[in-house]
C-alpha cells in the first residue's frame, strides 16, 4: 500500500519526467509508491498534494526550528527580496546577521557565510588543511556532513558488517564517483571509543590537519556522546596540533542558542552551522577562532561563493536568531521534546517492546532494541523493520518522521500540546498494529 493519495500520485508521475526519480535529493526518494509531494507547511504542519494534512517531525531534516512559514522571518526575508539580494558586494543586512550571530554564539570570533552545510564543512576542512599543512582527515562512522567527496565515507546507512574491525575500520565510499585517492586521505572511527582515537592518533597524529565531529550524533538517532568524551577529543587535538571541527550544521541553534559547543561545555577551533540558523532558508556559516579564520584574510586560503552572503538567506538568519535569542522557542520545544520522549518510553514500556530513546529533546531518536545504541556500529542490533512498519502506521495517521530510524525526530516551537498529544496516540496505535 503506497502514500500517495490519488493527486499526489499524479504529480509525482509528472514530476519524474522532469525531475530525476521526482526529487532534488537522493534522500527524498522513498519509492515510487512513497514519496510524497508536498503542498505546503504551515507551523508544525505540512498538506500533500491531496489535502493530507501531517504533523511533521521530519522539519526538512531540521532545520524548521520555528515552523513552517514563520511569519516574522517571512516578512525579513520579502523584505530583503524587494531591495535585490546579490551584489558582489558586501551588505548591511550581511554585517547584522553577523553580529547577531557572534553573540548567540560567544566562543566564535568569526565568521564567514555560505549557503549549504556541505559548503561549510568543504571550507572548513580546506581551512584546517592549510592551516597545519597537513592532508588526513578524521571523521566518525554514522556521521555525515554533506554531499562532496571528502566526508562521504561511513555515514549512516553504510552497511555496519562492511565497517572493519574496531581497531582498523574501512572506510566505506557512499557513492560511485569519488576518487580513490580522496579515501586515502579520510580516517574514520566509531563514536564514543577514546581508545581507537587514542591508537589512530598515536600511529597517524602527525598528520592528521582536521577531526569533524558531529557532537552528538545528528545523523544516527541523535545518539549522545559519553561523559568526557568530547573533552577527551578536545585534548587528543590539542596534543597532536589538529584542528577539531564541531560540525554544528544539525545541533547549532537547535540544542540552544550556543548550540552544542554551549551544551557539552567543549569549544572547538572551527564550527559548521546551517540548518536552525535560518529556519528552513539556505544559509550557512563557517565559523572559528582567528587564528585560524583569519588564514582566509591573507587570501591563501580561498573561500568565494557568487551566493553567499545574499540578502535572502542573511535576512532569514537576523530575524530567525533574533526570536530564538528570547529564548522562548527553545522552552516551547523543550516542554514538547521531553513530553514525547517520556510518552514514548511510557508506552514501550506498556507494550513490552525493548526500546530507548537517546538524543536532546530538540532532537531525538527511537532505537528498537536491547541496549541504548552508543555508536553506528549498534545499529546491527536494532529491529529495522519493526520501526518502519511503525512509522508507516504513523505516516497512515496523519503523523510524519522520516520513515527510517538513523534520522532523528526534530521538535518545532510550533508543535502544539494537541499535537504531542495526536502523536503519542499514533505511536501507541502503530506500535500495537506493528506487533501483530
Ligand atoms: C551534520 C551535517 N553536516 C552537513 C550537512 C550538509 O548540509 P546541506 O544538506 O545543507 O549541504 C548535513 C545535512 O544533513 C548534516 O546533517
Amino acid at each position: 500500500m503506497g502514500l500517495q493519495g490519488p493527486k499526489t500520485a499524479k504529480w509525482f508521475e509528472r514530476g519524474k519526467s522532469a525531475l530525476v526519480d521526482g526529487v532534488s535529493s537522493n534522500y527524498r526518494y522513498w519509492g515510487d509508491d512513497d514519496t510524497l509531494v508536498i503542498d505546503r507547511g504551515d507551523g508544525a504542519h505540512v498538506y500533500d498534494m491531496d489535502g493530507n494534512r501531517y504533523i511533521d517531525y521530519q522539519l526538512g531534516f531540521g532545520p524548521i526550528i520555528l515552523g513552517h512559514g514563520d511569519a516574522a522571518v517571512a516578512a525579513a526575508v520579502a523584505e530583503a527580496a524587494a531591495d535585490g539580494v546579490t551584489f558582489a558586494m558586501t551588505t548591511a543586512r550581511e554585517i547584522e546577521a553577523a553580529e547577531a550571530f557572534c553573540d548567540a554564539v560567544p566562543w566564535v570570533e568569526g565568521l564567514r557565510f555560505t549557503n549549504t552545510g556541505t559548503e561549510a564543512t568543504m571550507h572548513a576542512i580546506r581551512l584546517a588543511r592549510a592551516h597545519t599543512g597537513r592532508e588526513l582527515i578524521v571523521k566518525f562512522e554514522g556521521a555525515y556532513h554533506g554531499a562532496h567527496d571528502y566526508v562521504l565515507f561511513s555515514v549512516s546507512g553504510a552497511p555496519v558488517d562492511s565497517l572493519g574491525s574496531r581497531r582498523s575500520p574501512v572506510p566505506l565510499q557512499d557513492s560511485s564517483g569519488i576518487p580513490e585517492a580522496i579515501r586515502s586521505l579520510i580516517r574514520v572511527v566509531p563514536f564514543n571509543d577514546l581508545e581507537a582515537m587514542e591508537q589512530l592518533f598515536r600511529r597517524e597524529g602527525h598528520l592528521i590537519a582536521a577531526m569533524i565531529v558531529e557532537p552528538m550524533l545528528g545523523n544516527f538517532m541523535g545518539v549522545m556522546p559519553e561523559d568526557g568524551y568530547l573533552e577527551g577529543l578536545r585534548r587528543i587535538c590539542d596534543e597532536h596540533g589538529s584542528v577539531l571541527i564541531f560540525d554544528e550544521v544539525k545541533t547549532g541553534f537547535r540544542m540552544g542558542l550556543g548550540g552544542a559547543s554551549e551544551a557539552f561545555g567543549v569549544v572547538p577551533d572551527l564550527g559548521t552551522f546551517a540548518k536552525s540558523m535560518g529556519n528552513g532558508f539556505p544559509v550557512a556559516a563557517i565559523a572559528g577562532r582567528n587564528e585560524i579564520i583569519q588564514d582566509w584574510a591573507a587570501g591563501g586560503v580561498l573561500q568565494a561563493g557568487t551566493y553567499s552572503g545574499n540578502g535572502i538567506g542573511v535576512a532569514a538568519a537576523k530575524a530567525t536568531i533574533d526570536i530564538l535569542a528570547t529564548g522562548e522557542p527553545y522552552a516551547a520545544i523543550e516542554k514538547t521534546g521531553t513530553t514525547l520522549m517520556s510518552g514514548i518510553e511510557g508506552i514501550l514500556a506498556e507494550e513490552g517492546v525493548p526500546g530507548h530513546i537517546v538524543g536532546h529533546w530538540s532532537m531525538f531518536g527511537i532505537s528498537f532494541s536491547e541496549e541504548a545504541p552508543r555508536q553506528y556500529r549498534d545499529y546491527a542490533n536494532v529491529d529495522e523493520d519493526l520501526y518502519g512498519r511503525v512509522i508507516l502506521g504513523m505516516i497512515g495517521r496523519g503523523v510524519l518522521p522520516v520513515d527510517d530510524s538513523s534520522e532523528p525526530w526534530f521538535i518545532s516551537a510550533a508543535h502544539s500540546a494537541e499535537d504531542v498529544a495526536l502523536t503519542l496516540e499514533a505511536f501507541g496505535d502503530s506500535l500495537q498494529d506493528a506487533k501483530k
